[in-house]
């Protein structure tokens, strides 16, 4: 093993019903969220009152989202009846999971858990949602603290992803494992915490609101400047004073209280801040921003977050890319606090935190200090390896952007593949996505950049690289499984397919846009789909980029088993117990997609597109589909996939490496990529 790796208890639990305490303004959208995930969940509160305004409140954002076309009436409908909203705790009784979200006060929290352990399964995980105590010290009231873990959610819990995962000192591993499994499965971006005060995100969130506030102390900026400087240097839509009035002066307060009292002085609530809680009122917005203070406010308000960032890194409250994926996914900022030194420089990240530190009388901490003295930037773990019984899962870990793949991700993959295969203690490999998505493509910024300046080289070494490693990856003696849960797209798919197995949950789907945003699959998309599906329907999904899910995937032959979530370990691990398959032959094509695989196989040969087939629903919505593609990429593309019949794999992919520079030189291709996520393109064969 080495510093990356983690070990894992395997989870292949089954959760049915869970539960929420408290039906306030968090628990009422974990009960929502839960509920949207196709689980059925008991909301409890104190009184009816209560228990009816939590619902009003779901209500309420549901018919939001009707309003903004995201959801249906029966959709909302559906998710409304899967709540069972009430007072009674006894209907606990048979929930797999409780997530508590009651006052921020030790007593009640400590009272709820007491009657939890008399009403719940002594298997159910009991899970607090406190901003501020001890998970432990919660968990200490319970007869089975071993149960008790911290689940810690963002406002808003239904929209907002980001939830810490935290391991008190007697939670089980297998808690946390199965906690953290069904984060997933809730599509949520799991980062784990140790059990310290503010966890990870408020840990370094609450300074960065003391240090705005004494900014304004200072004399340094007034509160439009401080606001517009951080929204600019921050990406964010609101700055600190705006936020504060927002989500409430009195969490700001407490919070800092809180961590003051653990943390000392350089955490503890600012005068400024005290007296505005006291008054009631929210802080004035009012001023003109003056530009010129900018950066004096932004160094301020960087040197307290570096500060605090590898503090908490220090201490092992979080690693430090769970410290940049809270930044990104949970407070929305631009990038991670970790991200943001490297940008900075590390030296330049030091000496700015050395003021802070200075100011509070305290040491640099070690991770800073280290960084700085080697003058390299952090290395961000953008693939995190977890050896469980012998089989190592490599999983990129960039959730906010659906993993997708780029230099870094790829030479990270590929040094943990290696690492992986060559070591005789592991028996298999599996390859997976954090959070919602298994992978959801190529970085596209990475083209557009490298297509702006001229660098198409860059693309093809890229291209040339990940086919290298699929290829390994393939021939590898030890089985190889793709775990995919959510979206696999374009280098998704080909990376699971470079794979011996693909393993999907029902909430997997699988398709290649690539012809769509004016390019063509590089990563051996147009050669192994064939040799999966068959030649007709490996041209009809990457000719048309019809998204299919997992169900279908496995009928066609795309995936080898389709499992619910909570079986993907036992799945995974039974099929690396079968070993390497022998070479595969396409599977036969079902009878449900004969006609479009007949209609595809004649693509590109004389005559086609021209015949009773055409008859077929799905045939004519594929080739309605195939008029919004990009007419140079389907062309190159389904010569490729003609091309590449009967040659070894090998020299296969190496065809599609031969048309990139000329398909990233076209027009449709900038086209395609720019517009991607923002319009429609407009393809004009050039
Ligand atoms: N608001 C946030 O942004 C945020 C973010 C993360 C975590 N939290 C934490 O979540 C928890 C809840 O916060 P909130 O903002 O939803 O509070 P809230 O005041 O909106 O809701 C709390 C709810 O708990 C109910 N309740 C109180 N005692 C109860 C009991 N004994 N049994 C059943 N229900 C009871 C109350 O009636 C109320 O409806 C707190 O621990 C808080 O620190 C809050």
């Amino acid at each position: 093993m080495d510093g990356y790796d983690t070990v894992a208890a395997v989870t292949d639990r089954t959760f049915r019903s869970l539960g929420v305490v408290g039906a306030g303004n968090m628990g009422s959208g974990i009960a929502q969220k839960i509920a949207a995930e196709g689980f059925d969940v008991v909301l409890v509160d104190l009184d009816d009152a209560k228990v009816a305004r939590g619902v009003e409140s779901i209500r309420r954002t549901l018919a939001d989202g009707i309003a903004r076309n995201i959801l249906t009436k029966e959709a909302a409908a559906a998710i409304l009846a899967r709540i069972h909203a009430t007072t009674r705790f006894e209907d606990l009784a048979d929930v797999d999971l409780v997530v508590e979200a009651v006052f921020e006060n030790l007593d009640v929290k400590k009272d709820v858990f007491a009657k939890l352990d008399r009403v719940c399964r002594a298997d159910t995980i009991l899970a607090t949602n406190t901003s501020s105590f001890a998970v432990s010290d919660v968990a200490a009231g319970t007869q089975l603290p071993e149960r008790v873990i911290g689940l810690h959610y963002f406002y808003h819990p239904a929209k907002n992803r980001l939830v810490e995962v935290v391991a008190a000192a007697r939670s089980t591993p297998r808690s946390v494992a199965d906690a953290w499994a069904l984060q997933e499965a809730l599509g949520k971006t799991p980062i784990r915490s140790k059990d310290s005060c503010g966890f990870i995100v408020n840990r370094f969130f609450s300074p960065w609101l003391n240090e705005a506030v004494r900014l304004l102390e200072d004399g340094v900026a007034n509160i439009a400047t401080i606001d517009a400087a951080a929204k600019w240097g921050f990406g964010i839509g609101m700055g600190p004073f705006e936020l504060m009035n927002v989500t409430g002066i009195p969490i700001a307060a407490h919070t800092a209280n809180t961590l003051g009292r653990a943390f000392g002085p350089l955490y503890a609530l600012p005068d400024p801040l005290r007296q505005q809680f006291e008054s009631g009122q929210p802080w004035s917005l009012e001023g003109d921003a003056d530009v010129s203070r900018y950066d004096a406010v932004l160094d301020r308000l960087l040197a307290a977050v570096f500060y605090v960032a590898a503090a908490l890194v220090d201490e092992g409250v979080g690693t430090i890319e769970d410290t940049d994926i809270g930044a990104r996914v949970g407070l929305r900022w631009r990038r991670g606090p970790f991200e943001m030194m490297n940008q900075r420089g590390v030296r330049e990240a030091a000496a700015l935190a050395s003021e802070f530190a200075r100011r509070w009388n305290v040491r640099l901490p070690d991770t800073l200090l280290r960084q700085a003295a080697s003058n390299v930037p952090f290395r961000l773990q953008l693939v995190t390896r977890t050896i469980t019984d012998g089989i190592a899962t490599l999983a990129i870990n960039r959730p906010d952007v659906m993993n997708a793949l780029n230099e870094d991700v790829m030479e990270q993959l590929g040094d943990l593949f290696f690492l992986s295969a060559d070591d005789p203690a592991i028996t298999g490999i599996v390859i997976a996505g954090t959070g919602k998505a298994f992978v959801a493509g190529a970085d596209i910024t990475f083209f557009i950049t490298n297509i702006k300046s001229k660098t198409v080289d860059r693309i093809v070494g890229f291209t040339s690289a990940g086919q290298d490693l699929l290829l390994a990856i393939e021939r590898c003696r030890k089985p190889v499984v793709a775990r995919v849960h959510g979206l696999a797209l374009g280098g998704g798919v080909e990376l699971a397919l470079a794979c011996h197995y693909i393993v999907a949950t029902p909430k997997a789907s699988f398709g290649f846009p690539e012809t769509g945003i004016g390019i063509y699959p590089g990563l051996g998309g147009t050669q192994r789909t064939p040799r999966r599906v068959g030649k007709g329907l490996a041209k009809w999904l990457v000719l048309t980029g019809q998204i299919i899910g997992a169900e279908e995937a496995l009928a066609i032959g795309l995936v080898d088993l389709v499992v619910p979530y909570e079986q993907l370990d036992k799945a995974v691990r039974e099929l690396v117990a079968r070993g390497r398959p022998d070479d595969r032959e396409p599977q036969s094509v079902p009878a449900s997609h004969r006609a479009l695989a007949e209609f595809f196989e004649r693509i590109g040969a004389e005559g086609a597109g021209n015949d009773a087939t055409l008859a077929d629903p799905r045939v004519a919505s594929a080739v309605r589909r195939m008029g919004s593609r990009a007419p140079i990429a389907a062309r190159i593309a389904s010569e490729l996939i003609d091309r590449g019949t009967g040659l070894p794999i090998e020299d296969a992919v190496r065809l599609e490496l031969e048309r990139l520079e000329e398909i990233f030189s076209t027009a449709d291709a900038y086209e395609g990529l720019s517009s991607l996520g923002t319009r429609r393109p407009v393809f004009k064969g050039a």
